[in-house]
């Protein structure tokens, strides 16, 4: 089952207290700590009361001297705070390090309410873009430059790395790894708005080989539709050049199979005005408004994590989107008829 933002609050153990690479190892040793620290301060307090209510008078007048208030009111408490402020913020400081220069780079920008995700190459240039899905390497550190386009939104994938605040005007990093494949879910963690709830994403870790042949796939469509990436076999950090522009348009209409009188799903998609918000490579969609739905197709889920992706659902999100995530900015298609909706949703499964 796809690991979605629901298993990510649902699951079991929590994904906080279930590292899988490095950074969230870091975070989950510190967490541990707190509440290990917490529970040994209460109980500590707790023995103090009952000698302070029922425990021998000798006890009592040493828990009334002013050496146990000296101890254990400001000296024990003053080591701690420190030594933790002092751990809280070198772990914060290695999560969020500057870019070296040869790691994977990532921009993520949180919108109301989706994710959208932008591959970057060495100089910063995106040279793919995606959205409520992050697909990585095992076993590499990724930087992802964090970004809002409106609110103040958080990042936060529990099984890779810390939680970090995406704010407008402003590039927050933070770094992820991943040390075992797999599908770790994320969510928004910053109250932003009627949708904040339905803001989730999927991390995607691959194995090298796997991120590869993935990496290959996305790039030969992109360079059949002018955007592509060259020389895929090189590792990612180096390879991620933009290549020429060729010419747009050379994909073929996949939609078309029906008869030629009936209007095919992409004729539908630009017809109902989708390219103003959405873009598709290779077509004259180009809007950018909305998620890109160049690979919609091979996506985990739709709406942001709330959804599973497949026909009935696309067909579902398009005609009633508003019914679903009431708000969002995507006005429902309610006008189109269900064969024209379904019609749509084929193109769209097709756009991997
Ligand atoms: Cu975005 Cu909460």
């Amino acid at each position: 089952m796809v690991s979605t933002m629901i298993d990510a609050l649902w699951g079991w153990p929590p994904p906080v207290l279930d590292p899988a690479g490095p950074y969230s190892g870091k975070v989950t040793t510190l967490a541990w700590s707190l509440f290990g620290l917490g529970a040994f301060v209460t109980l500590v307090v707790v023995l103090a009361l009952w000698v302070a209510i029922k425990g021998p008078d000798k006890w009592k007048a040493k828990l009334g001297g002013e050496r146990a208030i000296w101890l254990g009111g400001v000296a024990f408490p003053g080591v701690v705070l420190t030594a933790l402020l002092v751990w809280g913020l070198t772990l914060t400081a290695s999560l969020t390090e500057p870019i070296h220069g040869d790691e994977m780079r990532i921009r993520v920008t949180g919108e109301m309410w989706w994710f959208r995700v932008q591959y970057l190459d060495p100089s910063g240039a995106v040279v793919m873009e995606d959205a409520n899905e992050i697909h990585i390497p095992v076993g590499r550190p990724v930087v992802l430059e964090l970004e809002s386009a409106d609110v103040i939104h958080s990042f936060w994938v529990p099984h890779l790395s810390g939680k970090k605040d995406m704010i407008p005007g402003r590039r927050t990093l933070l770094r992820i790894e991943a040390d075992r494949p797999g599908e770790f879910g994320g969510v928004c963690a910053e109250y932003c708005g009627r949708q904040h709830a339905l803001m989730g994403f999927v991390a995607v870790a691959h194995e090298d080989d796997d991120f590869r042949e993935w990496y290959a796939e996305r790039n030969e469509r992109l360079v059949s539709a002018g955007r592509g990436i060259a020389t895929p076999e090189e590792p990612l950090s180096a390879s991620m050049t933009v290549a020429s522009e060729q010419s747009a348009d050379s994909r073929p209409d996949a939609g078309a199979d029906a008869n030629s009188d009936q209007l095919s799903g992409q004729q539908l998609f630009m017809q109902s005005g989708c390219g103003a918000c959405h873009r598709v490579a290779g077509t004259e969609a180009n809007g950018l408004a909305g998620p890109d739905l160049t690979h919609i197709g091979s996506r985990r889920t739709l709406g942001a994590g709330i959804l599973p992706n497949n026909r009935g659902t696309l067909i579902g999100w398009i005609g009633d989107s508003q019914s679903l995530k009431p708000g969002n900015r995507m006005p429902s298609y309610d006008m189109l008829n269900a064969d024209e909706l379904e019609a749509i949703a084929i193109w769209l499964e097709q756009q991997r």
